[in-house]
């Protein structure tokens, strides 16, 4: 299959260019630097052995967007492109829903204009809100998300059901991601956060290489194991893998179908911290702090659907994360030049 895949230079959408050309397909990259740098195209070419087709173009620019669908026949298309900053989202909410809602709108407009029926969506886990339980499953309610990042996706799965509904050649994937970590086994590609990261991983990677004193734990007095927040973190090849694997199911035309995709398994933050220090024999100091606002206590998901539907289900664990993370944070201490 020819894949379109926006976003194709981040950390999702890079790793999946390889699974991709790993499984016998091939990508049409659309990207725009926002989030990401021109370099991991040379490394997805080193991976590869092969260059991508690449094209620097913002997907909220429908003109220049169609111009690439006019020089590319796809057979499917992967959405990753988006704003994805939940705090800046609630600085700059304006910004985010017409980023993210306008780039999910041409596409699905042009994919009508060209004829393309594929496409799977990058959603996230925060849809499901507060979850009223977990193990979360693809049927629990999708609820209002606590900040206008999470709305933009629950806004886009909507647009994408009402596409669907309207149109029964259109075949979409929702995929819920949960918390993804880790990076390429040849430690070329991986998170690389502009500024202080958000996100936990990447803000132990750069203390384990002294880039920062020490690492913030937000809350250690939520009811769970250790008192911090737990997640289900899923290594990013694992997630790859997943859209290669949902690829081949949208081909046997199931109109609109929704995964999770996760690892089934909760991690604290302190389980995290401490498989990583034991997996690459750093340390990780770490200060208390308070709860971060907008998180929540426990987050995981049950990915028996995935397995039964697609075939697929996460093979790395938390300790394989933690040690190609750190490799490419070695590899790669100022990120991606
Ligand atoms: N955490 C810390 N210190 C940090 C960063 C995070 O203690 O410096 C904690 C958080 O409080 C949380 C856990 O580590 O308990 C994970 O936090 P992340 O920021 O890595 O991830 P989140 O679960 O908050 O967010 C992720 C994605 C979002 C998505 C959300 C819901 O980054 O895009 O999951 O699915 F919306």
């Amino acid at each position: 299959m020819r894949v379109l895949v926006t976003g194709g230079l981040g950390f999702i959408g890079s790793e999946t260019v390889c699974a991709l050309y790993e499984a016998g397909h091939e990508a049409v990259i659309v990207d725009d630097l926002v989030n990401s740098k021109i370099a991991v195209l040379d490394r997805l070419e080193t991976i590869i052995g092969k260059r991508p087709a690449c094209y620097i173009v913002d997907c909220c620019d429908l003109k220049a967007f169609r111009e690439v669908f006019q020089k590319e026949k796809v057979d499917a298309v992967i959405h990753f492109a988006g704003l994805k900053a939940v705090g800046e989202s609630v600085e700059k909410p304006i910004e985010y829903y017409a980023n993210n809602l306008t780039s999910a709108t041409n596409l699905l407009l042009l994919m009508k204009e060209f004829g393309v029926h594929n496409i799977v969506f990058s959603s996230s886990a925060t849809v499901y809100g507060i979850p009223q339980r977990v193990p979360l499953k693809e049927d629990d309610p999708v609820m209002s998300a606590t900040n206008p990042y999470g709305e933009t996706k629950v806004m886009i799965e909507r647009i994408i059901e009402d596409a669907c509904a309207a149109d029964k050649s259109l075949n979409a994937a929702l995929l819920r991601y949960f918390n993804p970590i880790g990076g390429h086994a040849s430690g070329l590609l991986g998170e690389d956060p502009n500024g202080i990261p958000n996100n936990l991983m990447p803000y132990i990677t750069q203390v384990a290489i002294g880039k920062r004193p020490y690492l913030n734990i937000y809350g250690n007095d939520y009811p769970t194991v250790d008192g911090t927040g737990v997640r289900d973190y899923i290594h990013v090849v694992d997630l790859a893998e997943g859209h290669v694997a949902t690829l081949a199911k949208l081909a046997q035309n199931p109109g609109l179908c929704i995964y999770n995709l996760g690892t089934g398994k909760g991690s604290s933050v302190l389980e995290m911290v401490h498989a990583f220090e034991e997996v690459n024999g750093v340390k990780i100091p770490y200060k208390f702090q308070p709860r971060r606002a907008g998180d929540v206590t426990e987050n995981f998901a049950n990915c028996d659907k995935a397995e039964k539907e697609l075939g697929w289900k996460a093979k790395r664990d938390i300790k394989d994360a933690c040690r190609d993370a750190y490799y490419f944070q070695q590899k790669n201490p100022n990120g991606i030049e």
